[in-house]
């Protein structure tokens, strides 16, 4: 029997109560498709820099890097600065795992209200595809004159043709497999290239070069502002969205938002050359204001669980419990309170996982 072995790292706050069940629903879904799962739990988090003043260990990365897949809750919480507990493991991990391609799915599943009135599940179904090693996000800049009044701090962007070229790539890709399967095969590009003079213009100009490549497949491009606003006032736009570090973690927050909760959303931070084992995480995060209570939503972690098994090639299991998901959706009693429901996340685990064994 196939057999795969996942490293977790549960994290912070609510991670620890989701990840169990994404492991419960993942099992479930192995069981019933043939093949074996076997688990390597990590305790980094940010209660283990209280305590050794490491998120994780200096070989963390070796340590996880010989797995098939690494599950990870969220890291995060109030005591530790976000930027620590970022860098200190998120970061390192995506980047030096080479997990440069991040990859959410917004799609508004039945018996999910969208905040935006009358939206129905046709008109809401996209992929946000975020540059996930560069871009905004860099270590270059520096402060100075700390404490002064000429106080300054400065900070570098970094886009490489490589990279941009890569991202780009993907995303088109993905429309072209989307096409294939009854999409409209369309790539939006967000940009900002009438503010931004260097990077952005030169993220246009790829843009145009990687389109002329792929001419069976439509594309568009926004800046970033005015791209916020049609998410909102046009979903049914959108198809796949490929955006910079920091332009893709915005409309990755906001694309789930209009899909209905957070609560719900799913995240991949894929190593396309597959050089490295890919990491799967929810897009929320420790959730610190409902930690420990009971009450997180554990569709997010069981849908990036499917994403997860998607990747390692066993997309039946990976639809079955998408389809679970959506069975356990469709009734109220057993949906959260962020998707205005009553239940608690044990109820909730329990119709999902009853629901892959149908
Ligand atoms: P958050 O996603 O943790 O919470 C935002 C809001 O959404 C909160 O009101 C929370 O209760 C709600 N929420 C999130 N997930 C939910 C779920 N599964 N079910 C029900 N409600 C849910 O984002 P926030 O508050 O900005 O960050 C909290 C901590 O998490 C910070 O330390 C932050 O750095 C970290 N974080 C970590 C991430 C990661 O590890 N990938 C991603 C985002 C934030
Ligand atoms: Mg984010």
């Amino acid at each position: 029997m196939t057999g795969y072995s996942i490293a977790t790292i549960p994290g912070d706050g609510i991670g620890q109560e989701v990840i169990p069940v994404g492991q419960r629903a993942a099992e479930a879904a192995a069981a019933k498709h043939g093949f074996t799962l076997s688990w390597t739990e990590f305790d980094w988090s940010c209660q283990r820099y209280a305590e050794t003043g490491q998120m994780m260990p200096d070989d963390g990365v070796d340590q996880v890097r010989n797995h098939d897949a690494i599950y990870l809750g969220a890291v995060g919480w109030p005591g530790v600065p976000d930027h620590v507990s970022l860098w200190g493991l998120l970061i390192p991990l995506r980047r030096q795992l080479n997990l440069w391609a991040n990859v959410r799915p917004v799609r508004l599943l039945k018996g999910v209200q969208s905040p935006l009135a009358g939206r129905t599940p046709e008109e809401i179904d996209f992929i946000v595809v975020r540059e996930n090693v560069e871009g905004e996000y860099s270590e270059i800049g520096g402060r100075l004159y700390h404490g002064t009044d000429q106080e300054m701090a400065i900070q570098e962007a970094v886009f490489t043709r490589r990279g941009t070229d890569r991202i780009m790539e993907y995303a088109f890709q993905i429309a072209s497999e989307r096409k294939a399967s009854g999409y409209r095969g369309h790539v939006t590009s967000a940009t900002k290239s009438n503010g931004i003079m260097h990077s952005m213009p030169f993220w246009d100009e790829r843009f145009e070069v990687m389109a002329t490549r792929h001419p069976e497949i439509a594309t568009s491009k926004y800046h970033i502002d005015i791209l916020t606003a049609h998410f909102v006032l046009h979903p049914d736009w959108f198809d796949v969205v490929v955006g910079s570090n920091l332009f893709g973690d915005i409309l990755s927050d906001l694309g789930p938002a209009v899909a209905g909760s957070i609560g719900i959303a799913p995240a991949a931070n894929i190593n396309p050359d597959r050089t490295a084992p890919s990491m799967f995480e929810p897009v929320h995060g420790s959730a610190p204001d409902i930690a420990g209570k009971g009450i997180a939503n554990p569709v997010a972690a069981v849908w990036t669980a499917a994403m997860m098994l998607e990747h390692l090639g066993e997309v039946e299991a990976a639809k079955t419990l998408e389809r679970a998901i959506e069975v356990s959706l469709e009734s109220p009693v057993t949906r959260t309170r962020d998707l205005g429901g009553t239940a608690d996340t044990a109820p909730c685990a329990q119709s999902i996982i009853a629901a892959i064994g149908q």
